[in-house]
């Protein structure tokens, strides 16, 4: 691949989407071209996804809208890739991972094992994770004036997808770790130099 890819993860309330636009300006001083995307994407399966978190799904339906989702994305991901781009995501698998992973726990036994088994084909391995972590109870409060609560946003809930996210940080060495619970500008600067260990030198230089 000519481009390189680059995920932001973490809970809701990290500050992802504070993150995101810093990132792909100092990638873009750097000579590359940045193609920014998210998960759920626009498109109308992710469209289906977002459905999915009001009505009542069982957790492998949910799981199953996201792969799909997913599926479509990493096409576009590796074409991206492969025309030179920087491709940086907010959430990728390893939100299914941690997320599915935490609500298919009493359901089947080692779920995330399941899940990165059957993401096996239709992934594309970032070459570097951010992961964004700060205490449930911090992002609580920091999402509480937004209001928009899901489903996916209750503390115990949360905590356990915490634990996926690190389990999953100890498991593959592209995943590194930022303290979210710093100030934006802190978060940023970390954030930065990992971006810079993964592109090495100005493209052009
Ligand atoms: P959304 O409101 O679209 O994004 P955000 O809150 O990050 O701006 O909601 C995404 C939610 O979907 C988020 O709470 C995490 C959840 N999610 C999963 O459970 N599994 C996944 O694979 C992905 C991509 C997201």
């Amino acid at each position: 691949m000519k481009g390189k890819f680059i995920t932001v993860e973490g809970i809701d309330g990290t500050g992802k989407s504070t993150l995101i636009p810093s990132l792909k300006t100092c990638i873009e001083d750097r000579g590359w071209e940045v193609a920014l995307t998210t998960e759920p994407t626009d498109t109308w399966l992710g469209k289906n996804v977002k459905r999915g978190f009001t009505e009542e799904i069982s957790p492998f339906t949910e799981t199953f809208l996201f792969l799909a989702d997913r599926c479509e994305h990493t096409k576009w991901v590796k074409a991206e890739m492969e025309r030179g781009k920087i491709v940086l995501c907010d959430r990728y698998a390893d939100s299914t991972y941690a997320y599915q992973g935490a609500a298919l726990e009493n359901l089947i036994e080692d779920p995330m094992d399941w899940l990165i088994e059957v993401s096996k084909h239709i992934v594309v391995e970032p070459d570097l994770t951010i992961l964004l972590v700060a205490k449930p109870e911090t992002v609580i409060r920091r999402i509480a004036p937004r209001g928009e609560w899901t489903k996916f946003e209750r503390l115990e809930y949360l905590r356990k997808v915490n634990e996926n996210y690190l389990k999953l940080a100890e498991r593959f060495g592209r995943i590194r770790v930022v303290d979210a619970e710093q100030s934006a500008d802190r978060v940023f600067e970390h954030a930065k130099n990992l971006v810079h260990e993964c592109l090495g030198g100005r493209k052009d230089g």
